[in-house]
């Protein structure tokens, strides 16, 4: 049993000593705030992107960082998803990248609010939200960019708009999104003329097909078709 006096102590000692625990940590907190939110970093395009975002209500549908509703995918890290040329094509008009299912609003965005919108996604994704949310199911295009030489060869040589926004939906060896079917041996299932034909209008081989038709100019067609039947 302690006494009254040691029973004093032990209550003075335990308060005072836990208030300074605590007030350290809340200081810790704070001091890393400014450094985990990247405040930074909030440029006017990324500022201009988040009243569009307030505006538009987006949250109504989407969540970031966990806040919003659960309609739509989580867009903390669509970014590094998705990579920013994916983003510009989508924003444009959803359809484009979801023929036949337009699920998000067109809000008929100019280029220059795409960019805001972009740069105020691309902020949040920036955050150091300790992990938040878990990695994304598609293999990011940015961690591929980084992975660099760890990347599987033929990927290496995959031409850059292969990498800027085929691969977020499509996979190779195992690298990319899941939107779209893994692309391993396509030359086995498809000649040069049949590539040719399913890029320049896919609705056209595959009426009702999901995969968009993404107005490729024809010789970046060409470029990919080359790099494809590599695929073998
Ligand atoms: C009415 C609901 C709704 C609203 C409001 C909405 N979205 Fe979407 N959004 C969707 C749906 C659904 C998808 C998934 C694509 C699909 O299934 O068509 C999507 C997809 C996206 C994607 C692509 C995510 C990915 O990785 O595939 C981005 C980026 C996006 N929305 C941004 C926005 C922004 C920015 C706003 C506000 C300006 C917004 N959305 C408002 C429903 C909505
Ligand atoms: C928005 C996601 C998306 C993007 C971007 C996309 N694709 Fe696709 N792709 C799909 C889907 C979904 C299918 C399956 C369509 C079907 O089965 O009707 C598909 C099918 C294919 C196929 C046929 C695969 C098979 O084995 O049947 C090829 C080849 C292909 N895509 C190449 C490309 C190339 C090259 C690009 C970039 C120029 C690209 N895709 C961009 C979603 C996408």
């Amino acid at each position: 049993m302690l006494s009254k006096s040691q029973a004093k102590v032990f209550f003075l000692v335990a308060t005072l000593g836990f208030s300074g625990v605590f007030l350290a940590l809340t200081f810790d907190t704070m001091r890393q705030i400014p450094e985990q939110t990247n405040s930074a970093e909030i440029s006017e395009s990324a500022l201009r992107g988040r009243h569009i975002w307030d505006r538009k209500n987006c949250m109504g549908c989407h969540t970031i960082l966990g806040e919003g509703a659960y309609y739509a995918p989580e867009l903390t890290r669509a970014v590094e998803r998705r990579g920013e040329e994916w983003l510009r094509i989508f924003l444009r008009d959803p359809e484009a990248m979801y023929p036949g299912r337009r699920r998000m609003i067109q809000y008929n965005f100019t280029e220059d609010e795409i960019t805001d919108v972009i740069a105020f996604l691309e902020w949040i994704g920036n955050i150091d939200a300790n992990g938040f949310p878990f990695d994304p199911d598609m293999a990011p295009t940015a961690a591929i960019a980084a992975a660099g030489a760890e990347a599987p060869e033929v990927l290496q040589a995959a031409p850059t708009y292969y990498r800027n926004v085929c691969q977020s939906c499509h996979a190779v060896e195992g690298f990319g999104g899941n939107t779209g079917p893994a692309l391993d041996g396509v030359a086995t299932r498809f000649n040069e003329a049949e590539l040719h034909q399913w890029l320049a209008d896919p609705q056209a081989v595959r009426p009702g097909t999901t995969m968009p038709n993404l107005n490729l100019a024809e010789d970046v067609r060409t470029e990919l078709v080359t790099w494809l039947l590599t695929l073998d």
